[in-house]
């Protein structure tokens, strides 16, 4: 079955907690936390102290996605917030990838990694029988609200039958510019696991559209 996890970065924040309570109503199956750096990428969103805050207000389980340089620095901190069940870093923000891995299994978390949409899958493919969750980015991260890259389904497509062909478990999350046109296309492609920011906060028909998908 499909996981859909809002992506709370393009929540109003001035009504995270409606917002919050909205999304599980919706049976949604985990809240994506976008923490950014302003140096990674050029937006700052904020740190392990808020994303406390925010756990306060939920029982879903947290995804958090990191993209901010050398992530080792930080994963002590976020793991230890209960809700917190699964870390993704950048592929691209680290030389110490294997190092990283560890840190989040030492944490007992699942480990993602993620893959911006111009990097390619042959340089991340030895890591790929050592993590959880593959976050593919269909948007340049950085902002909520962009529109998808069709290139990048491609590689999903590739990344798909590169884990049937080695019977590899983990699992495939598409992050970015998803909605009613572009969700179809990257299940179809074998997308697992759905981010989604503006289309689940700012349109009004998405959790039916999304109860749609995950019953289909
Ligand atoms: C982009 C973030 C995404 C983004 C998704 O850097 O990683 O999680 O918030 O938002 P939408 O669905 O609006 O592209
Ligand atoms: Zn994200």
């Amino acid at each position: 079955m499909i996981k859909i996890g809002p992506s709370i970065i393009s929540s109003d924040f001035s009504k995270l907690k409606e917002n919050i309570k909205k999304a599980e109503k919706a049976k949604v199956d985990f809240l994506h936390v976008d923490i950014m750096d302003g140096i990674f990428v050029k937006n700052i969103t904020f740190g392990p102290m808020v994303v406390e805050a925010i756990s306060k207000m939920t029982y879903l389980p947290f995804h958090v996605h990191l993209m901010i340089i050398e992530p080792i620095r930080y994963i002590k901190e976020f793991s230890r917030i209960k809700n917190v069940e699964l870390i993704s870093f950048h592929y691209e923000a680290t030389d110490k990838i294997l190092e990283t891995l560890k840190e989040i299994k030492k944490e007992n978390k699942r480990a993602g990694l993620a893959i911006n949409p111009e990097s390619s899958f042959e340089n991340i493919k030895k890591f790929l029988n050592k993590i959880d969750e593959i976050l593919i980015m269909s948007v340049h991260p950085g902002f909520s609200g962009q529109k998808f890259l069709t290139y990048v389904l491609d590689k999903i497509e590739e990344i798909k039958n590169y884990k049937i062909q080695k019977k590899l478990n983990f699992e495939i999350a598409v992050d970015g510019g998803l909605n009613e046109e572009t969700i179809p296309l990257v299940i179809e492609k074998g997308a697992e696991i759905l981010c989604i920011g503006s289309y689940f906060f700012k349109n009004k028909n998405s959790i039916k559209f999304l109860k749609k998908i995950k019953n289909a």
